[in-house]
C-alpha cells in the first residue's frame, strides 16, 4: 500500500502518517486538530506525548473516575459575608471581600485541625477511585502547600503544615494518583493577578505578566519539585495568557513531573487532555483527541457538595434522591469516551462531610460490583448511544436505569450476539433475547436487578461491536430531524443534558458549532428549517451547508417551542451533507436551551 492510499483511508491513518514523516516536531500543533474537526484542544504537540505520559494517560482512562477536593480559606466563611448567603470558593470576588478583610476573617484563620489527609484518601477509595485532584490555589491566590511565596498554609495562617505535601505523601503511600488544581491567571490576592477589581485597577498586559513571571512560574516550579511522582496538574479559567507563557508551564512540568498529564485549562488549546465546561457533558461519542495508538479520554467534573467550595448551606445537603442519576452520569460519561471528576468539599476543620461521603460511597458500592462495565471501558460503538453503552473485546455493556426495566431495544446493532446475563449474577444465567438482521430485543428478568443501574453484558461473535450506518436520513414524511441527542459538538465547551436531551451554554462562543450528517437519495429541493428552543433575546446563529448559510434568532417565548427561520436551504443533489450550526451573535443566558432543528421541504 502506498502513502496515497493510506491518506485517503481516514483520519487516524493521516495522524500516522504524519508521525511516520517526524511532523511531530515541536511545531506539529495541529496533531490533535489534523484528527478532529476545528477544535480549541490540540495545540501541544505529539512529542509530549511521552513514554511516562502515555502510562499515566492509559491510568487515566482505565481509571474513569477521581475524586476532585476544593479546599482553601473560603471554606473558613462557609459561604457567608456579613450574615448573607454569598457563595463558596468564589465568595472573595462576589461579596467582594478587600484583600485586609479576606486575611484576616478567612486565611488567618483557616485551621483544619481534623484534616487527615489519610481520610481524604480513603473517602476516594470508598468512591471506587484511583486517584485525586485537590486545590492546591485556587483564584483566591492562597497556596495549599510550603511556597517561598508568604502567602501559603505553612507560613500565613495558624495550621502551619503542608496539607498538599502530606497529601501528596497519603496518596503516593496508597498507591492513589494525585494531582494539583492550579488557578494560573486569576489571583485576588496579588497585583497583577486577573480579577480583583475592587482592591487593584484592572492589570495591564505587562503587569499580568510581571505577575505570571513572579508568582505562577515559581510556584508551578515548586509544585514539580516539592512533590513525588504527581498525576497531573489540573489548571482553571485560562484568562490573558499567551501561548507562550502556556507551553512555559508545560515544559516547567515535563522537566520536574515528567509523567504528569496537564489538562486543557491550561489555554490557548494547551495541555494533554481535553476539559470540558463545569458539568458539561456531550450528546455523541467523542474520541477527536485519540491518538494513533493511545485512547486520549476527554474530562468533565461534577459536585457532590452543592457547589465547589464549602458552604454551611448546600455542603451538608441530603443527595439522595440524585444518588441514581449521578451513577448513571458516570455511564454515559465513559459510554461517550470521558472521564468523571466528581468534587467534595471539606468543612473548614477539614474533614469531609458525611453527607458527601454518602454520595461518594454509593456510587463506589455501585463500582465495587459493576465496575467491569466502567474501568478500562471503552465508549459505545454507537456514536450516538440510545443510552449508556460501554464496551470491551468481544463485549457490550448495556446500562439500564431502574425506571426502564421491561424489554430493552437496541436497534442497528449487526454483530450476533451469543449470550446475553446480568453482570451481578454470579451464576450468569442466560436472558431471552430476540435478535434479527439489525433489531435486538431483550426481555429484563423482574428479579436480579440492581437497586439503581443494572448492567447487562452481551457476549458477542466479534471483537467489536459493528453497528448499522447512523447517518441521517430523511423521515417517512420527507422531514429531516437534526436532533442535538444526534450532533457532534466542535469543541467540548457545551453541555448536554441527558434525560430533556437539549444543549446547555450552547451559544457563549462562535467556536461552538453542533454538526450532523445527512445523507439523502434524492433531491429535497427547498426545505423550511424550524428550531425547537426556549427563547434568547441576543443569540443569533448561522445554518450552514456547504455555500448556503441561514441566519436564525433566538428570540422566542421561555418555555421550549418551535420557531420557522426566515428563507430556506435547498438540497438539490443526492448525497451525504455536513451541516452546521453555530453562534454568531452569542448569548450569556445560561437558562437558554436548544433542543434541535426539522427541515420541511417546501413542495
Ligand atoms: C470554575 C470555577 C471554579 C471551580 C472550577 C471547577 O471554572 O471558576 O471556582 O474551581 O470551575 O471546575
Amino acid at each position: 500500500m502506498n502513502i496515497h492510499n493510506k491518506l485517503i483511508q481516514g483520519k487516524l491513518l493521516v495522524g500516522m502518517v504524519f508521525v511516520l514523516l517526524g511532523f511531530g516536531s515541536s511545531h506539529a500543533q495541529d496533531f490533535v486538530r489534523a484528527t478532529s474537526r476545528e477544535s480549541d484542544f490540540g495545540k501541544t504537540s505529539i512529542d509530549a506525548y511521552t513514554p511516562e505520559i502515555r502510562e499515566n494517560m492509559k491510568q487515566l482512562y482505565h481509571d474513569k473516575i477521581g475524586l476532585f477536593v476544593h479546599f482553601g480559606p473560603y471554606a473558613q466563611l462557609e459561604g457567608m459575608w456579613e450574615g448573607k448567603r454569598v457563595s463558596a470558593e468564589w465568595i472573595m470576588k462576589r461579596a467582594p471581600i478587600s484583600i485586609p478583610d479576606y486575611e484576616r476573617e478567612a486565611a488567618r484563620k483557616l485551621n483544619p485541625v481534623n484534616f487527615n489527609a489519610k481520610d481524604w484518601v480513603e473517602v476516594a477509595r470508598k468512591g471506587g477511585m484511583n486517584f485525586m485532584v485537590v486545590t492546591s490555589k485556587h483564584h483566591d491566590g492562597f497556596a495549599m502547600f510550603d511556597s517561598e511565596h508568604p502567602y501559603n498554609i505553612v507560613d500565613f495562617g495558624p495550621f502551619g503544615r503542608d496539607l498538599i505535601g502530606e497529601l501528596s505523601d497519603a496518596c503516593n503511600e496508597d498507591g492513589m494518583g494525585f494531582g494539583v488544581y492550579y488557578s494560573q491567571s486569576q489571583d485576588w490576592h496579588e497585583k497583577g493577578g486577573v480579577g480583583n477589581d475592587w482592591d487593584y485597577s484592572k492589570p495591564t498586559k505587562e503587569e499580568f505578566n510581571a505577575y505570571f513571571d513572579r508568582k505562577v512560574v515559581p510556584q508551578v516550579r515548586e509544585l514539580a519539585a516539592q512533590y513525588d511522582d504527581l498525576f497531573m496538574f489540573w489548571f482553571d479559567t485560562p484568562v490573558r495568557l499567551q501561548g507562550s507563557q502556556c507551553q512555559t508551564l508545560m515544559d516547567l512540568i515535563a522537566e520536574g513531573q515528567p509523567q504528569a498529564l496537564v489538562n486543557s485549562r491550561l489555554g490557548q488549546g494547551y495541555g494533554h487532555f481535553d476539559v470540558s465546561l463545569d458539568n458539561g457533558k456531550t450528546p455523541s461519542v467523542n474520541k477527536k483527541a485519540w491518538l494513533p495508538d493511545l485512547k486520549v479520554p476527554w474530562q468533565t467534573h461534577g459536585s457532590a457538595s452543592g457547589g465547589w467550595g464549602y458552604t454551611s448551606y448546600a455542603a451538608h445537603r441530603d443527595q439522595s434522591s440524585t444518588y441514581t442519576k449521578r451513577i448513571y452520569t458516570l455511564c454515559n460519561i465513559v459510554s461517550n469516551g470521558g472521564v468523571y471528576l466528581l468534587n467534595v468539599a471539606p468543612a473548614p476543620d477539614g474533614r469531609i462531610p458525611q453527607e458527601q461521603i454518602e454520595t461518594i460511597s454509593v456510587l463506589g458500592d455501585w463500582l465495587k460490583k459493576n465496575g467491569e462495565s466502567i474501568y478500562n471501558a471503552d465508549p459505545s460503538p454507537y456514536t450516538f448511544p440510545p443510552f449508556a453503552i460501554t464496551s470491551k473485546p468481544g463485549k457490550l455493556y448495556l446500562h439500564i436505569k431502574e425506571a426502564d426495566k421491561g424489554i430493552v431495544k437496541l436497534d442497528g446493532l449487526l454483530t450476533k450476539v451469543n449470550k446475553a446475563f446480568v453482570l451481578t449474577d454470579p451464576e450468569k444465567r442466560p436472558l431471552k433475547f430476540r435478535q434479527s438482521k439489525e433489531s435486538f430485543e431483550l426481555d429484563l428478568p423482574s428479579e436480579g436487578l440492581e437497586p439503581r443501574v443494572t448492567v447487562v453484558v452481551l457476549e458477542i461473535d466479534e471483537e467489536q461491536a459493528r453497528v448499522a450506518d447512523e447517518t441521517i436520513r430523511p423521515l417517512a414524511d420527507g422531514s429531516i430531524s437534526l436532533p442535538v441527542s444526534k450532533c457532534e459538538y466542535e469543541i467540548a465547551r457545551i453541555g448536554y443534558d441527558y434525560e430533556k436531551k437539549v444543549t446547555f451554554r450552547w451559544g457563549e462562543n462562535v467556536k461552538q458549532g453542533l454538526i450532523w450528517t445527512l445523507r439523502i437519495e434524492k433531491p429535497l429541493g427547498a426545505c423550511k428549517v424550524f428550531a425547537e428552543q426556549t427563547g434568547d433575546e441576543t443569540l443569533t446563529y448561522e445554518f450552514l451547508v456547504g455555500e448556503q448559510r441561514l441566519l436564525l434568532d433566538a428570540k422566542g417565548p421561555e418555555e421550549m417551542s418551535r420557531k420557522e427561520a426566515t428563507g430556506t436551504i435547498t438540497f438539490d443533489q443526492p448525497g451525504t451533507y455536513t451541516i452546521t450550526v453555530r453562534p454568531v451573535v452569542t448569548t450569556k443566558n445560561k437558562d437558554y436551551e436548544f433542543k434541535g432543528l426539522t427541515l420541511v421541504p417546501v413542495h
